[in-house]
């Protein structure tokens, strides 16, 4: 069964430790963080002042998406803050390996991101270093996009790649996750699948995260 990690970005910003009690009642397994600089991408959201303050709020997996250039600066930070995995995209960084193992030393999970049109063979030397690898369907930057059903073939690929290495490297899928591509994403080898509109934008956030963590039921 794939582990389901609601995106912060679309909750009532005004009742964040509200929402953030209701996802967790309603089963969802990990916090998704998605941290936005306004440079990498174009929207800003929060820092790890705002993780700080939500840490003592909740026991979810604070699961960070870095969508920020120069993350290195950061991490220190975002650890501090409380989360428990750190995710760096492959196009933000000039040194790849030497941020993994920047992130490493802080004894903390660490995960590499890959926007939808940068190819798998990035991965290739750094594979066996990573906690996880998230696989954007979107262009990142925004919640409530439209998912991009080529990214499907990418995630295959993915699966492939850490089974013939005999890795147990996680794979997560962002942006326009819902009920109805969540089996296709899954079947394609997805862990865990990150939703933001879909499940903040409903009223019965349990029927929407468990609609995501069973999807094979959904056919
Ligand atoms: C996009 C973010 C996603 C986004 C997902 O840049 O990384 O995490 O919030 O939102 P939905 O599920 O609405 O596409
Ligand atoms: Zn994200």
């Amino acid at each position: 069964m794939v582990l389901v990690a609601p995106s912060l970005l679309s909750a009532d910003f005004s009742n964040l430790e509200k929402e953030i009690k209701n996802i967790e009642e309603a089963g969802a397994d990990w916090l998704h963080l998605d941290i936005m600089d306004g440079h990498f991408v174009p929207n800003i959201t929060f820092g790890p002042g705002l993780v700080k303050a939500l840490r003592p709020h909740s026991n979810l997996f604070f699961d960070a998406h870095l969508m920020i250039e120069n993350p290195d600066f950061y991490v220190e930070e975002f650890v501090k803050a409380g989360c428990q995995l750190i995710t760096i995209h492959e196009e933000a960084v000039k040194h790849l390996h030497r941020s993994i193992q920047n992130i490493k030393s802080y004894g903390v999970k660490v995960g590499v991101s890959l926007n939808p049109a940068t190819p798998l063979n990035g991965l290739e030397y750094i594979l066996d270093d990573l906690d996880l690898v998230l696989v954007m369907s979107v262009n990142p930057g925004f919640g409530g996009q439209k998912f991009l059903p080529q990214v499907l073939q990418k995630i295959k690929e993915l699966r492939q790649m850490i089974k013939n290495r005999g890795l147990k490297t996680f794979i997560q899928v962002d942006g326009g996750i819902n009920a109805d591509n969540a089996a296709q994403v899954a079947e394609a080898g997805a862990d865990v699948l990150v939703a933001g509109s879909f499940v903040f934008g409903r009223e019965d956030r349990r029927k929407a995260i468990s609609c995501l963590k069973n999807p094979l039921k959904n056919i």
